[in-house]
């Protein structure tokens, strides 16, 4: 895994260059390295809150924050809330299926409506690619992208590096940045926005990551985002850090893109044996949900010194309590965080 040497120190701030010089959060795809890590930093000081007993702050007393989720979430959905609360924010929950979408109401009124209530930061899950920058383009606050569509659930990549940081770091580890690690992801990668904001991120932190999915489910051209393709999943494991488990998103597949999942299991599932192919003490991820006996068996996702999948979400109330506390400083007038970009 990755040593002293193979990971220099970073230079977090590039002479002239801000922390975080943007309103919104739409993608891993929008931030430099240093603005990725300077996330990852200021996360710390809420895993270590959300480790006490009392976890609160007021940071953002009497600021709202609206949750508009327009497809299902469990684990994000409440992440965010729980963050939004935790910083003393109140949040309110829009569900889609209880909403004026269902009767007819377009993207751009229902962000107008939300504009119009005077939130202080919306954050959207929807399902189509590009929906978020849509209503970050007609509304007067900081706009945080759950996930939209195929494109990018940033919130995840960043939550997904955290998580791997601070296991590195556990074994005694230098993870300031990921160089010389390898990390395969394998599953549903033409579905997937974790898989891109994961690319995007990883890479940007200096790891190889490998993508492996059956030919139908692999983006065409994906290598000109400069990851390692592979359709033997045994191939791309071998002499890997990590693997980055995804599910079968069959709610966005129209038509039958695999024979069964019996089959796909077979040549795609983690198994322990399949495992061995990675290195020792390689560790294995999932961003949820899980289809156990699918994509991953329960004994891999369970193994204890392995498997970091609950450290994940762990970590991704902290990423979500980051991205709230960062983007609503400019609103709430902090020192230094005037200037819009
Ligand atoms: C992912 C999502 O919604 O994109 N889940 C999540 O946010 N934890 C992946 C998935 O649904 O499979």
């Amino acid at each position: 895994m990755a040593s002293t040497e193979t990971s220099p120190h970073v230079a977090r701030y590039p002479a002239g260059a801000k922390a975080f010089p943007h309103r919104d959060l739409i993608g891993i795809g929008q931030l430099e390295r240093h603005e990725i890590l300077f996330l990852l930093d200021e996360a710390e000081q809420w895993v270590t809150l959300n480790r006490q007993p009392t976890k609160h702050n007021d940071l953002l007393a009497g600021l709202t924050v609206i949750n508009a989720f327009f497809e299902n979430s469990t684990r994000t959905l409440l992440s965010f809330e729980i963050a939004g609360k935790r910083l003393g924010a109140d949040v309110v929950n829009m569900h889609a299926a209880t909403s004026s979408v269902k009767k007819g109401e377009t993207l751009i009124d229902t962000a107008i409506t939300l504009n119009a209530m005077r939130a202080d930061a919306i954050v959207i899950r929807h399902g189509s690619s590009g929906a978020t920058q849509l209503i970050a383009d007609k509304v007067d606050c900081p706009v945080l992208n759950a996930g939209d569509g195929q494109h990018e659930h940033p919130t995840q990549g960043l939550l997904d590096a955290l998580a791997l940081r601070h296991a590195l770091r556990e074994r005694g580890e230098a993870a300031d940045d990921f160089t010389g690690l390898v990390i395969v992801i394998c599953g549903d990668i033409l579905h997937s926005r974790v898989a891109r904001s994961n690319l995007l991120c990883l890479q940007a932190l200096g790891a190889t990551v490998r993508l492996c999915a059956p030919p139908a489910l692999m983006p065409t051209g994906i290598e000109a985002m400069g990851a390692e393709v592979y359709h033997d999943f045994d191939a791309a494991l071998d002499g890997a850090d990590v693997a980055m488990m995804l599910r079968l998103q069959t709610e966005r597949m129209s038509g039958q893109f695999i024979p069964s999942a019996r089959e796909y299991h077979h040549l795609y599932g983690l198994t322990k044996q399949r495992l061995a192919n990675a290195k020792r003490d390689a560790l294995v991820m999932h961003p949820g949900p899980m289809n156990r006996g699918v994509e991953i068996d329960s004994e891999v996702a369970d193994l204890i010194d392995r498997s970091i999948i609950t450290r994940q979400v762990e970590m991704g109330v902290a990423i979500r309590m980051t991205a709230l506390e960062v983007l609503t400083r400019r609103g709430r007038g902090v020192a230094g965080w005037g200037a819009a970009t």
